[in-house]
């Protein structure tokens, strides 16, 4: 019987499937749905304070090849809802719901107001918070977001205030829009958070209409750069988890971008990610898939004969190398047909 439960920052999962931060975790309906589907946690859609205002309209565009959706882009700022909402919306979460609760949170440029929603958000039952220094657009034009999560300093100080005024596990959400996102993430572990989450949406431009000249979305014939997510970030996240992982490995990592299969997601558990996360999949076909992907995951561990979720992490991970070694271990002629092939071009040129 294999055990799929995990741990990320010291809190146990029953699974490692999480709904990540975004529209299917907005309000306690959905999020209700979420548990009694099965799900492993949920991430609250980030609350604000003092930043929350409405995203414009329409705020979402894909991109297809042959029907499925490979990428999609958002414009969605954080929550419209005002805390007094969301103080109703934890009553009921809480009451309802017994799988762990990360509040997403996300205060303006004065890191107080990040505090006091940390410990608001304590204060109201959340199991660990999550700092979002990884919203691409809209925040970082008011200094915040993804702003601060290019700034390896700035992530220090705002997450060592946090960390500093709860005593619940603070995690970090980065954005992967960085030169190098181990430093960013080096920075959130040395200030004391006990995991982060990689990777926020990728900044871009889903597409152009080219009769028009118009980029989408478009926001009454205008756009602006969003986040992008979905499968066409999967290899970014991927190398973003691995590269966190071989850098300060101990160290709990949740992992999130363009998981639209059971099998992705072990691809981020063997990357090094403690659990992962699911926005976009979620989006486009509700929440009841995950009992097939607990399924296949068991039978998949059951097969493969590994008893527990830590048996699998980093495991792929370990085999990334240095370009260097790689020289060293690689081989050069692969059969006899290609040696032979080999004195032949060395003979006649
Ligand atoms: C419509 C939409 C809204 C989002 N809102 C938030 C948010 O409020 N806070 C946050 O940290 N991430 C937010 N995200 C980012 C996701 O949590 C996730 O990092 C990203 O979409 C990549 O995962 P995916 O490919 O599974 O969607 C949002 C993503 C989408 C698509």
């Amino acid at each position: 019987m294999v055990d799929i439960s995990t741990k990320l920052a010291d809190v146990e999962f029953p699974n490692p499937f999480l709904v990540g931060s975004g529209p299917t975790s907005g309000n306690p309906q959905k999020i209700i749905s979420a548990y009694k589907a099965g799900w492993g946690g949920v991430v609250l859609k980030t609350i604000g304070d003092s930043i929350v205002r409405k995203s414009v309209r329409p705020m979402y565009a894909s991109l297809k090849r042959d029907k499925e959706i490979i990428a999609f882009e958002n414009l969605e700022l954080i929550t419209e809802d005002p805390l007094e909402t969301w103080d109703k919306y934890m009553r009921v979460i809480k009451s309802e719901v017994k799988i762990p609760i990360i509040a997403s949170i996300m205060g303006g440029p004065d890191y107080s107001e990040w505090v006091k929603l940390a410990r608001w958000v304590e204060d109201r039952g959340a199991d660990i918070i999550e700092l979002n220094f990884g919203c691409p657009h809209g925040e970082p034009e008011r200094r915040t977001g993804a702003f601060i999560g290019q700034h390896a300093d700035l992530v220090y100080k705002y997450t060592k205030e946090v960390v500093s005024s709860v005593s619940i596990p603070v995690i970090v959400k980065l954005t992967p829009n960085v030169t190098d996102i181990t430093e960013i993430a080096k920075a959130a572990r040395d200030a004391g958070a006990k995991g982060v989450t990689a990777i926020n949406t990728v900044y871009g431009v889903i597409d152009v209409d080219i009769e028009t000249a118009q980029p989408l979305p478009s926001v009454n014939g205008y756009s602006t750069y969003g986040g992008i997510s979905g499968p066409a970030i999967k290899p970014i996240g991927l190398g973003a988890v691995s590269r966190i992982y071989n850098r300060l490995k101990p160290y709990g990592i949740s992992g999130v971008g363009g998981i639209f299969d059971w099998k992705d997601a072990v691809q981020y558990i063997m990357m090094g990610a403690n659990n992962v996360q699911v926005v976009t999949y979620t989006m486009l076909r509700g929440f009841e898939f995950v009992k097939e992907w607990k399924k296949s995951l068991e039978e998949f561990m059951t097969r493969k004969e590994y008893s527990t979720i830590q048996d699998m992490i980093g495991i792929a991970s370990e085999k990334m190398k240095s370009y260097e070694y790689l020289e060293k271990v690689t081989r050069r002629r692969t059969t006899v047909d290609e040696e032979i092939e080999s004195i032949r071009g060395e003979i006649y040129g």
